[in-house]
């Protein structure tokens, strides 16, 4: 079999550590020249590779690859760009596959979340049923850490590590004034419909009755009594209340409490915005002074208190699907398999695409409390061992030091636009 070059794209909103999995996947594909020839990655992800934007990442130093690892942010750039389904618009995949044709491309490797395992898998099929068939391998990657079959997600370790850290010592600050000033702290952090990373918050208590006094899940339906009573309650007995809420805090009907009224090309509902309504909702009903926060991208972009072990199975997944996909397997994803809880092993495992595609795992209700406003001890032990460890970035002049990678374009061999 003569040797095939490998296209690598990420896909969807960034995270933390999305360049250790793809430093993981180049490092092992240089490590198999005999196999593979380059890895080219998309600009922007799959736009990339529809417009024929590839970038040839064997222009770089192994340095700058290695240094991938403690780099946030995509370093190839990423994209929301949902390609439908082949009766929809077959014109797209013939297009994918012309520019893989051109390129010698043999294996794709898409680093994402739920929608993108679901376009891996479809390239794989289509791949087929046009004469050209590509390994596709997906590397799962989301904040959300919402994908099924896998443990956990990368880049969810370090966006819950950042939100327990900030949490913590927000509350501190709170506290410091609590008497004559600010009583409610709000933290509004990601998740749309999975209260993973609201969960995390929670691991900024140390012992019971520490902040944060509530959480507000997406799996909870939003109850404004019960809510108010106990932040009352809260503040009578603390001095203060520090709430961590989930973007996807919704109402029992199903309505957003931060519907920002915009869709994203997957038809998403734009959201942001839930901790000042929640800031307000408390300020009108109990006239309490508050500050909020809305984390936002400084959550998954928060390289220098990425969690160890999220970075360790970045890495490892990229590294795991290029050996997938030298060992032959195709439409498959290397999950995160739990072997215990403490002391926390971990090892991969390997499901097949047609199982992750479009799936959403949310926060069983063994690991939200009774009351529906914090975390249990079940949750406590699965999100615990996911924080654990420090990587930090080298430092210059005081701020971290992350690559940039040149990003060489590949010399395009079509003559065919493709308008996206
Ligand atoms: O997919 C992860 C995520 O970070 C969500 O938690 C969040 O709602 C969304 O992305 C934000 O998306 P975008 O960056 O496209 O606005």
């Amino acid at each position: 079999m003569s040797r095939k070059n490998a296209f690598y794209a990420q896909s969807g909103g960034v995270t933390a550590v999305i360049n250790a999995s793809a430093c993981g996947v180049i490092e092992t594909a240089r490590q198999h020249r005999d196999k593979i020839g380059k890895v080219y990655a998309g600009r922007d992800g799959i736009i990339g590779a529809l417009t024929e934007d590839l970038i040839d990442t064997s222009k770089e130093s192994a340095r700058d690859i290695a240094a991938l690892k403690f780099a946030p942010g995509g370093a190839f750039g990423s994209c929301r760009y949902k390609l439908k389904g082949l009766e929809e618009n077959r014109a797209q995949y013939e297009r994918l596959i012309e520019v893989f044709k051109a390129h010698n491309i043999g294996y794709f490797f898409y680093n994402g979340g739920n929608d993108s395992m679901d376009t891996a898998h479809k390239v794989s099929q289509i791949g087929k049923s046009l004469g050209y068939p590509i390994t596709c391998v997906g590397i799962p990657k989301t904040v959300d850490n919402d994908l099924p079959i896998t443990d956990n997600c990368p880049g969810f370790g370090s966006v819950a590590k950042y939100i327990a850290v900030s949490t913590k010592e927000a509350a501190m600050d709170v506290l410091s004034m609590s008497r004559t000033s600010t009583k409610v702290f709000v933290l509004e952090v990601m998740g749309r419909h999975a209260g993973w990373i609201a969960a995390a918050g929670g691991l900024a208590a140390d012992n019971p009755g520490d902040a944060p006094h509530i959480i507000l899940f997406p799996e909870v339906p939003f109850n404004q009594e019960k809510f108010l009573a106990k932040v009352k309650k809260t503040v009578e007995t603390k001095s203060y209340c520090v709430i961590v809420v989930s973007e996807g805090a919704s109402y029992p009907d199903g309505r957003f409490l931060a519907d920002a009224g915009n869709k994203d090309a997957f038809g998403h509902v734009q959201l942001g915005g839930v901790a000042p309504v929640v800031a307000q909702m408390v300020r009108d009903n109990l006239g309490y002074k508050f500050h909020y926060a809305v984390a936002d991208y400084l959550q998954r972009s928060a390289r220098h208190i990425a969690s160890q072990t999220d970075l360790d199975q970045a890495y490892a997944v990229g590294k795991a699907a290029v050996k997938m996909a030298l060992a032959g397997k195709n439409a498959v994803m290397p999950v995160i398999v739990r072997k215990s809880d403490s002391p926390y092993r971990w090892g991969i495992g390997e499901a097949k695409l047609g199982r992750v595609a479009n799936k959403e795992k949310i926060l069983p209700k063994s690991y939200i409390s009774k009351d529906g406003f914090g975390i249990t001890a079940a949750g406590r032990r699965y999100l615990e061992p996911l924080i654990k460890g420090e990587a930090y970035p080298p430092y210059k002049n005081g701020t971290p030091r992350y690559v940039r990678l040149k990003n060489v374009a590949v010399p395009k061999k079509l003559d065919s636009d493709f308008v996206i």
